[in-house]
């Protein structure tokens, strides 16, 4: 236990994947976690997994589409725990994997409601409990938010959205302590993954593994640390900016 000895801590999407993982090493590194996910069950398991290893988490259940419940999220954690210092706004659908002219307004609006609205709803209201005392927020994009994805249009707009909203926020906030940054991840091996894996030829996991400089997928405890990274004071000076955790996959 280190770094983040009694730091307040919200993960969207915490129930699973990335946002578990970076719960968990929030959590081990000393930080009282808001698990938050619309997934009820595994995000109660995630609460449950850090109090067994001696961690203090709680869940709320949130869709992140809904401002209601990224205010509930925030209150939770200002009422339960005492404050808001980190913000690891990650939930996130994949959509549909279907040409520009298939992608269809529903599937659309619903990746674009998850994935830029949501990050927007949470930051909101994340920015206002934090401006007193500051704090740190990682939005995580994609390198789908750095390059075309062919047959994602709609997730790769959603991500591109991601960083622009972090950049822009970023430059806002800074005066007031708060440092907001993203993050884009390659292929980490998840159950979104394996979805896009399975669901289109140009991006298929043996594709993007063979286009990889390290030839592999990763483990979401990878990117964990990168978030753990960012959430601490080692990050200090570091705002506005997107790191790529990729495996060489863009460069
Ligand atoms: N896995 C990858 O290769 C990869 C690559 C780049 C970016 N990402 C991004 O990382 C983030 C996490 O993805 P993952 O791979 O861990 O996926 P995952 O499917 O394993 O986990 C996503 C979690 O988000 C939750 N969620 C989805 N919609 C929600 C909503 N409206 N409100 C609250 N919770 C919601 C799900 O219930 C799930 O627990 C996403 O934003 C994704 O776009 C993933």
């Amino acid at each position: 236990m280190s770094d983040l000895q009694g730091k307040v801590a919200v993960v969207t999407g915490g129930a699973a994947g990335i946002g578990r993982a970076a719960a968990l090493r929030l959590a081990a590194a000393g930080a009282h976690v808001v698990v938050a996910d619309r997934a009820e069950a595994a995000g109660r398991e995630v609460m449950a997994e850090i109090g067994k290893a001696g961690g203090q988490a709680i869940f709320q259940r949130v869709d992140v589409s809904r401002e209601e419940d990224c205010a509930a999220m925030v209150e939770t954690a200002l009422r339960t725990f005492g404050g808001l210092d980190i913000a690891f706004n990650n939930a996130g659908i994949s959509g549909r994997i279907a040409r520009t002219e298939d992608q269809g307004l529903e599937n659309w609006q619903a990746v674009i409601g998850v994935n830029l609205t949501g990050v927007f709803h949470c930051m909101v209201h994340e920015l206002r409990a934090m401006k007193a005392g500051g704090g740190v927020i990682v939005n995580t994009a994609s390198v789908a938010g750095l390059k075309g994805a062919p047959y994602s249009a709609a997730y790769s707009a959603s991500k591109h959205g991601v960083i622009g909203l972090t950049r822009s926020a970023a430059r806002e906030y800074g005066k007031y302590g708060i440092r907001i940054n993203a993050i884009c991840p390659g292929y980490i091996r998840t159950a979104m993954a394996d979805e896009i894996a399975a669901g289109s030829a140009p991006g298929s996991s043996g594709a993007l593994v063979a286009a990889s400089a390290l030839r592999r997928p990763a483990e979401a405890e990878e990117v964990a640390e990168l978030v753990l990274w960012l959430s601490s004071e080692k990050a200090s000076f570091v705002t506005g900016a997107h790191y790529v955790v990729d495996g060489g996959l863009t460069t």
